[in-house]
């Protein structure tokens, strides 16, 4: 088991609806801390850079709208294999598919406003931390 960091965004319709505090307990709850928390807004630029790799999937646009809706809370999660772990206590993309208990399952209103994003791979992660945290901000 390794100890491993991943980046998580609670999502504008998370934030819109004051979910930040429950999502987070969640993670918590699943033996994640949280080592950097920021409430952003995204600029358009910003949500476009982040998302980049999917700028050719046809929901590119609308998904970056959505993105700059509203604020975002950007996190560092840390704990055992904290990538795997948090898209486990994320739950499936797809809220309809997503697994009881989980933040998707809870409180996602649509496969766009999902109410979270965790990266995919260990190696997504360190970009994506990178992306909005320096190393001073992540206190472990
Ligand atoms: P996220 O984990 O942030 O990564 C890409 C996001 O695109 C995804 O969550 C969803 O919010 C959004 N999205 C919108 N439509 C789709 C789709 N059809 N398939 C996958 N992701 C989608």
């Amino acid at each position: 088991m390794a100890i491993e960091r991943t980046l998580s965004i609670i999502k504008p319709d998370a934030t819109r609806r004051n979910l930040t505090g429950k999502i987070n307990a969640l993670f918590e709850a699943g033996g994640l801390r949280i080592v950097a928390q920021r409430r952003i807004q995204l600029s358009r630029a910003q949500a476009e850079a982040f998302y980049a790799a999917h700028s050719a999937r046809p929901f590119f646009g609308s998904l970056c709208a959505f993105m700059t809706s509203g604020p975002v809370v950007v996190q560092v999660l840390e704990g055992e294999n904290a990538v795997a772990r948090n898209r486990e206590i994320m739950g499936a993309t797809d809220p309809a598919k997503a697994a009881d208990g989980t933040v998707r399952k809870q409180f996602a209103e649509s496969i766009e406003a999902n109410s979270a994003h965790g990266s995919d791979s260990l190696d997504n992660a360190k970009i994506e931390i990178a992306f909005f945290f320096a190393g001073v901000d992540i206190v472990g």
